[in-house]
């Protein structure tokens, strides 16, 4: 399956995906992970992509288009993947339509993850990421680890995101609006769209999703 999880900055999309892609046996590829893995390497591509990430601004499309085409024609995506915070405008998603044309593939579905303001900017302030593997995401509240600063599941540092400020949420938060948004309404156009609610516990927004890109693959 080729699927893409659009929703806005905190709705679960990074929480959501380590699941399904696992459920689905399919590569999680996340734009933001790939930026975050080139700034701590302190590659040219991460260098550039940390100004704009600080601003809580979109990085250009050339960086970003290329380095997703590369990732998705790696060997473990001919199957498929799950994209997660990429296309994240519509210059992108065109991008996206004809990367997939030229290799005779198409998108399942598109997974619409909503959940109100006021909700994403609690699970935004108090978001703590492992510094080994981006895939294990908790919250100081609602997903605390057991040690505090320490992941559960590998032993890695916690950290807190520097584009989860306050300020620059709410730059993110804008940027959704105007320039993300607007590609649910094109992949709607396709039929390609299912929205559920991202409230909820974790596992039980895992299983709705589960059951919409069910539906979604039998329709
Ligand atoms: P990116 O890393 O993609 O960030 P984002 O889209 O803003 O999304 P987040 O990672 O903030 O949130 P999420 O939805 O994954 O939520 P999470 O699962 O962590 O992008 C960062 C930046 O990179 C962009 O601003 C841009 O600069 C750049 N960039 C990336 N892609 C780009 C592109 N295509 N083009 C240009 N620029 C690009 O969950 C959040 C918190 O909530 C966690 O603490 C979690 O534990 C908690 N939580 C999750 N689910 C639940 C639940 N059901 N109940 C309670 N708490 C929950």
């Amino acid at each position: 399956m080729r699927i893409v999880l659009v929703g806005p900055p905190g709705a679960g999309k990074g929480t959501q995906a380590a699941y399904l892609a696992k459920n689905l046996a399919i590569p999680h590829i996340s734009t933001g992970d790939l930026f975050r893995a080139n700034i701590s390497q302190g590659t040219p591509l991460g260098q550039k992509a940390q100004e704009y990430m600080r601003a809580g601004q979109l990085v250009p499309d050339e960086v970003t288009i290329g380095m997703a085409k590369d990732r998705m024609q790696q060997e473990d995506a001919a199957g498929g993947f799950l994209l997660d915070g990429f296309p994240r405008n519509l210059a992108q998603a065109e991008a996206l339509d004809a990367i997939l044309k030229a290799d005779g593939q198409r998108l399942d579905g598109v997974l619409d993850l909503e959940v109100p303001e006021d909700e994403v900017v609690k699970r935004i302030a108090g978001r703590r990421m492992c510094r080994k593997d981006s895939g294990h995401i908790f919250h100081v509240i609602y997903n605390p680890p057991k040690t505090e600063g320490v992941c559960d599941a590998c032993g890695g540092e916690l950290y807190q995101r520097e584009d989860d400020s306050e300020d620059t949420v709410r730059k993110r938060l804008e940027v959704y609006h105007s320039e993300t948004e607007p590609i649910i309404d094109y992949y709607k156009a396709q039929g390609l769209v299912v929205t559920i609610s991202a409230l909820g516990k974790v596992g039980e927004v895992t299983e709705r999703a589960m059951a919409a890109l069910e539906r979604e693959s039998a329709s």
